[in-house]
């Protein structure tokens, strides 16, 4: 049986998997294996190892003829059309919890990163501009004592929580559905998305990616911050209309964003966001640290050899299909 790689992986478990499996795999590191170079390897794969890069849509659930079992290296899974994998009997596997922590933590990273001034204060002194200590340089927000907002109260929001509480913050959250049960356990408040913008210092999207979540923050929602606030997002670009988020920020109307995604990724280096102070951009980098990597992939892996031997993934999205 083959299985297809559409990124160069390194595990202690391919040595096993070669053994059992064919492996096909994409070699170039960091890009995405073409379109038409995916179409024909899927055609005749049984399993497939795929990523957030990847569109798994009709046409190529078309191809793929033989597909027995799909995984994702991640939590996400919007590139994936589940209902084309469920109606062929296939089950769409991914990696939610090893991954909480990394991005929780991401999205600390890119508070304080805002909150401090970060980017601006080295670009400053790569520029040979500073010139001696001043009362009010770069004079940023405190997180302590601060409240936070949390749009999307999942499994990495509850991890965020638990954080932010360490650092004396207030946490409010909303979410489709209210969680009495995480609010007790937490000692967070739900609040609608309208008081959350209007209360909150820090504001952190974690929605998923889905028609509902898309473009629901644009320049109106923004309006609502305050402007000593910051917005942070690590979920996925579609949630964000870009060019109300530049136009509040070029205002000065919000302090800040912190941004791990973006609606075009990568994000071109002419992008009006790119051009402001008072953005601080990293690339997709949410779960990127060595040791949650290797989870995600053996958990991946593990998925696909689950599937291949007709057993039930670690972690299956569809849960329909069986
Ligand atoms: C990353 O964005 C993921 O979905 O794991």
């Amino acid at each position: 049986m083959k299985i297809l790689f559409t990124r160069s992986i390194e595990s202690p478990l391919l040595e096993q998997i070669s053994e059992e499996y064919e492996v096909v795999m994409w070699k170039e590191e960091n890009s995405v294996m073409p379109r038409n170079e995916l179409l024909k390897e899927v055609a005749d794969a049984d399993a497939i190892f795929t990523n957030l890069t990847d569109i798994l849509d009709a046409e190529f659930f078309e191809h793929a003829k033989k597909l027995k079992v799909v995984s994702t290296m991640a939590v996400g899974f919007d590139n994936i059309d589940l209902q084309e994998a469920t109606k062929r009997g296939i089950p769409v596997g991914h990696t939610p919890d090893v991954l909480s922590e990394a991005v929780a933590e991401l999205a600390l990273t890119l508070m304080f990163a805002c909150a401090r001034r970060v980017g601006e204060s080295m670009q400053f002194i790569k520029d040979n501009k500073w010139e001696s200590w001043g009362p009010y340089l770069f004079a940023g927000q405190k997180i302590s004592g601060a409240k936070l907002g949390i749009i999307g109260m999942g499994r990495i929001g509850k991890i965020l929580a638990k954080q932010a509480k360490a650092l004396n913050m207030e946490v409010v959250y909303s979410n489709r559905r209210r969680d009495e049960k995480t609010e007790m356990a937490l000692d967070i408040d739900y609040r609608d998305l309208t008081s959350l913008l209007k209360e909150s210092d820090y504001v952190v999207m974690l929605a998923p990616a889905s028609a509902e979540t898309y473009h629901m923050m644009g320049y109106n929602e923004f309006s609502l911050m305050k402007e000593t606030s910051i917005f942070i997002n690590v979920s996925r670009g579609s949630t964000v209309e870009e060019e109300g988020l530049y136009k509040i920020l070029k205002e000065n109307k919000i302090f800040a964003a912190g941004l791990d995604v973006f609606e075009v990724e990568p994000i071109q280096q002419n992008h009006p966001l790119l051009s402001l102070d008072n953005v601080i951009a990293v690339p997709h980098i949410g779960s990127a640290t060595k040791e949650t990597r290797d989870k995600m992939v053996e958990i991946t892996l593990t998925n696909i050899t689950n599937g291949l031997k007709g057993e039930r993934l670690l972690h299956t999205v569809n849960e329909e299909v069986y």
